[in-house]
């Protein structure tokens, strides 16, 4: 079984053969344009990506801040800090992105030194979220803007899996994160964080054919050998996607929480 500190140390050590997937899996596409939307990223701005993984969001944010900005990209782990580095000079802008190694705990970051900062899918890793979004507006000047997107795992929905065997799922992969239900989190955490103006858009493209699959196989991967349930139980949710997909009768939804505010 894994240790406490698992939603932690996977991410520090990451196989080959899965920096490759991720190296894959972590493309922009038109889909991730429309979310950064309301972060209002323009020419000019200094811009820090937090959870940057190999730098795809970091370079497209490089693009859209020109020469005359600059794009901080911050990751806990070595490898993606080196891959960031490697694919922003490949796109031609690697004399405007910075790519540092960090935990979330301190942002290797000066005091009101951003316009915006963005992130995605990596509060829910951190070990103290509140901690972290107060990093966040510190980094930030007065009228800058964080933007971050973030799942909610146990408000998932598999159609056709029985919501108690989806919930019992969920709670044995949830040691892969830290707060597996962060998203619904956010607005408060901001608030806390001092921050003002924070809006909320819960966004969820309905996947009819397989899209998530390998999202919940590698939670699956997660919730095997945990303890919390039979790996039999695991078994049989993964045929029955299998099998509907098939049929046509799956539906899944995996809401995302976009929330924007300001310092
Ligand atoms: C699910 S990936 C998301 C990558 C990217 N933001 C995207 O949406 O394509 C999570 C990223 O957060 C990073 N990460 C996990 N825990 C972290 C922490 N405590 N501090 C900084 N980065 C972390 C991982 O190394 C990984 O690159």
């Amino acid at each position: 079984m894994a240790g406490d500190s698992f939603y932690r140390d996977h991410w520090i050590n990451i196989d080959r053969d899965r920096l490759d997937r991720y190296q894959r899996m972590f493309q922009w596409n038109a889909a991730s344009s429309a979310l950064y939307e309301p972060a209002d990223i323009r020419l000019g701005h200094i811009v820090a990506d937090f959870g940057c993984g190999p730098g795809h969001t970091a370079i497209e944010i490089a693009k859209w801040v020109g020469s005359g900005g600059h794009v901080h990209a911050l990751d806990i782990n070595s490898d993606f800090v080196a891959q960031s580095r490697k694919n922003a000079n490949a796109a031609g802008v690697g004399d405007r992105v910075t790519a540092h190694q960090c935990d979330g705990s301190i942002l290797p970051l000066p005091d009101e030194s951003l316009d915006r900062l963005t992130t995605r899918n990596t509060i829910i890793y951190v070990d103290d979220p509140e901690r972290t979004i107060r990093e966040f507006r510190r980094v930030l000047g007065a009228g800058g803007r964080v933007h971050a997107i973030e799942g909610d795992w146990p408000m998932m929905v598999i159609e056709p899996v029985p919501f108690k065997d989806w919930v019992a799922f969920v709670n044995a992969a949830s040691h892969a994160c830290r707060t597996p239900d962060i998203g619904r989190k956010l607005y408060g955490l901001m608030g806390l964080a001092g921050f003002s103006d924070i809006d909320v858009q819960v966004v969820t493209r309905p996947d009819t054919d397989g899209r998530l699959l390998p999202m919940i196989k590698n939670m699956a991967g997660y919730a095997r050998g945990s303890g919390k349930t039979n790996d039999a139980v695991i078994e049989k949710i993964l045929s029955t996607i299998e099998q509907a997909i098939s049929a046509g009768s799956y539906l899944a939804l995996a809401p995302q929480f976009v929330v924007t505010a300001t310092r």
